[in-house]
Parts: C-alpha cells; structure tokens; sequence
C-alpha cells in the first residue's frame, strides 16, 4: 500500500495531456503499482475520485469510488470502485446540469460549472477487458470532472469564478440548495 502526495494547482502536469496505454503497458508491475497507488491515496484522503496525473504521472488512467458515507461527499451517490485506462465521455443528449465540485489539487476551493448530465463512459479496466458503461447525474459529473484531468482541464477552468467559496463558506452560504437541487437528479 502506497499513499502518495496529490499534485497541486501550478504543477505542470495537471497540464499535459495524459498519454494513452497499449494492453501491455496496462498489464505491467510500473502501470499495476500506479493504479494501487491511485486507489490507496484517493481512499486515504476521502476522495470521489482521482487521476494519474495528480500523482505526477501523465498517463490516462483515472479510478472513481464514492463510498457510503464519504465524509468529503455526504450527498454522492455511492458509486463502486472503478479503474479506467483510456476512458473516453460521450454526452447522451443536450442536457446540460451545474453541479458545484472541488477537487483534491485545488485546496479549499468549490465551485459551480455546467456538466452533462447523462454521459457513456468507454474505458479499459485494470485488466485490458473493455467497459461500456452509462452514468447520470453527480456520478456523470465526477467521470468528466476525471477525464477533464486526463486533457489538462481543472474544474476551475469551467466553473463560474463568481460561485468560487472556500469549503466554509460554501457549507454557509451555498450547501442547503445545492444537496436539495441535486437530490432530484437521482430520484
Ligand atoms: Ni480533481
């Protein structure tokens, strides 16, 4: 088990587009490690997900989990572990949803931005067999607000830079509507 620093906000290779992996880079020690290091480190700071390129790495590989109860994320819906190598999104329809995030390389900022809120999700697993998945939702959001990482894009790229709160101000001012807006869009 291997817990490592998260990359911040300045540090180039947030930047960098991530490269793709061959099945035989995804099946080797240096790749398998990585990916253990993703799930450790993403576990250990209470994560909904994280990229390979906040661990200094700017190869395409991202996991998401939300477990039940995540104390950075009470309001996600849980969502089971998942690897994803070379994931790609295609939006399923037009519709557009705002959805305030935050992200593990940007400390002590949230944010609102416009995500899809229905989204097909391709990807390799941790073992090359391919996935075909579909995701709606906060759960879409935080699949795109990965792959964005994958492209060098942080959610302040996208995000309204007039709804910027700190976590504080945020649970203040802004966390009551947002948990009751959302709620309607797993039911
Ligand atoms: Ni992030």
């Amino acid at each position: 088990m291997s817990v490592r620093d998260v990359v911040a906000i300045g540090d180039p290779v947030l930047r960098r587009r991530a490269r793709e992996l061959s099945l035989q880079g995804i099946a080797s020690p240096q790749i398998q490690r990585l990916i253990d290091d993703l799930i450790d480190t993403k576990r250990a700071v209470h994560g909904a997900g994280l990229a390979a390129n906040q661990l200094g790495e700017a190869l395409r590989v991202a996991v998401v989990e939300v477990e039940e109860g995540n104390p950075r994320y009470p309001y996600k819906p849980p969502v089971p572990l998942t690897v994803m190598i070379n994931p790609t999104i295609e939006p399923l329809g037009d519709e557009m949803v705002e959805i305030n995030e935050s992200c593990l390389s940007v400390a002590d900022l949230r944010g609102n931005l416009q995500r899809h809120l229905a989204i097909r999700v391709r990807y390799l697993d941790r073992l090359g067999r391919e996935r075909d998945e579909l995701k709606r939702g906060l759960t879409a959001g935080t699949f795109q607000h990965e792959v964005d990482h994958l492209d060098g894009i942080l959610f302040v790229d996208r995000a309204d830079p007039r709804t910027f709160a700190t976590w504080e101000q945020f649970d203040r001012h802004q966390r009551e509507e947002f948990v009751r807006r959302v709620a309607e869009l797993e039911s």
